[in-house]
């Protein structure tokens, strides 16, 4: 008999305890079993986002860790954005901008936009490409969500100079995120702590996964960043 085990999840500030298998998947049982249903499965392998959670601060894909993992761990999902009927400025931005099609990636690409923005306020627009190129959008709305990110970071930083801090549960807008600290920049976000190889003498190494797709603008064809990696790996081996 398969061995279940008893967690508890901390998602958008109220506990979760469930009963779950070992070989669950975080975003399976914020779905299945906290019926939390806004976080989309994608891929399942990491690679579009759909799933993306912010995981004590930090965003990561909930497909590829189990739930038992995130035992005991504050989870904030696309549900814990709003403020009741107020929209965070993310969420505002998305409609204003047409950011969405189908909206499948939406959630990731938010949970995705807000963590970055709050960890780095005064992130500038290449950086913040490049991170926003780690998750997929099928439609290929790509402009419209860059415009809408852009607007984002402008609006939370107005709202950031006239409350002299970003929205947080704190400044009595619950929901509009848990980052506590200034304007100031702060830690990089991760994806961001290893140049992009595509800045090292202008190499733009592509994956076999993003040429493959001829949807996809150049901008967003080294889109995975493990796949970057591997290219990058390969061409260094073959030039050795
Ligand atoms: S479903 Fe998790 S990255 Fe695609
Ligand atoms: S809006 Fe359809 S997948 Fe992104």
């Amino acid at each position: 008999m398969t061995e279940k085990f008893d967690i508890t999840l901390n998602i958008n500030g109220r506990d979760y305890a469930v009963r779950t298998e070992a070989r669950r998947t975080l975003v399976d049982v914020i779905r299945d079993d906290c019926g939390l249903t806004g976080t989309h499965i994608g891929c399942e392998h990491g690679i579009c986002g759909a799933c993306t959670v912010i995981l004590e601060d930090e965003a990561v894909r909930a497909c590829l860790m189990f739930a038992v993992q995130a035992n005991g761990k504050k989870i904030r999902t696309v549900e814990g954005l709003a403020n009741g009927d107020t929209l965070h400025p993310i969420q505002q931005a998305f409609i204003d901008h047409h950011g969405l099609q189908c909206g499948f990636c939406t959630p990731g690409f938010l949970m995705l936009a807000v963590n970055v923005l709050e960890r780095q306020p005064d992130i500038g627009d290449e950086d913040m490409l490049d991170v926003l190129a780690s998750n997929l959008c099928r439609c290929t709305g790509y402009q419209n969500i860059i415009k809408a990110v852009r607007a984002a970071a402008m609006e939370m930083r107005k709202i950031a100079a006239t409350e002299g801090h970003y929205p947080s549960p704190s400044s009595g807008r619950a929901g509009w995120g848990s980052f506590r600290g200034t304007v100031s920049p702060v830690a990089p976000h991760p994806a961001l702590r290893a140049t992009p190889p595509r800045r090292r003498g202008g190499i733009v190494p592509t994956s076999p996964l993003r040429r493959k797709s001829p949807w996809s603008p150049p901008r967003w064809r080294a889109a995975s960043r493990k796949a970057q990696r591997a290219a990058c790996r390969v061409r260094r081996r073959s030039r050795d």
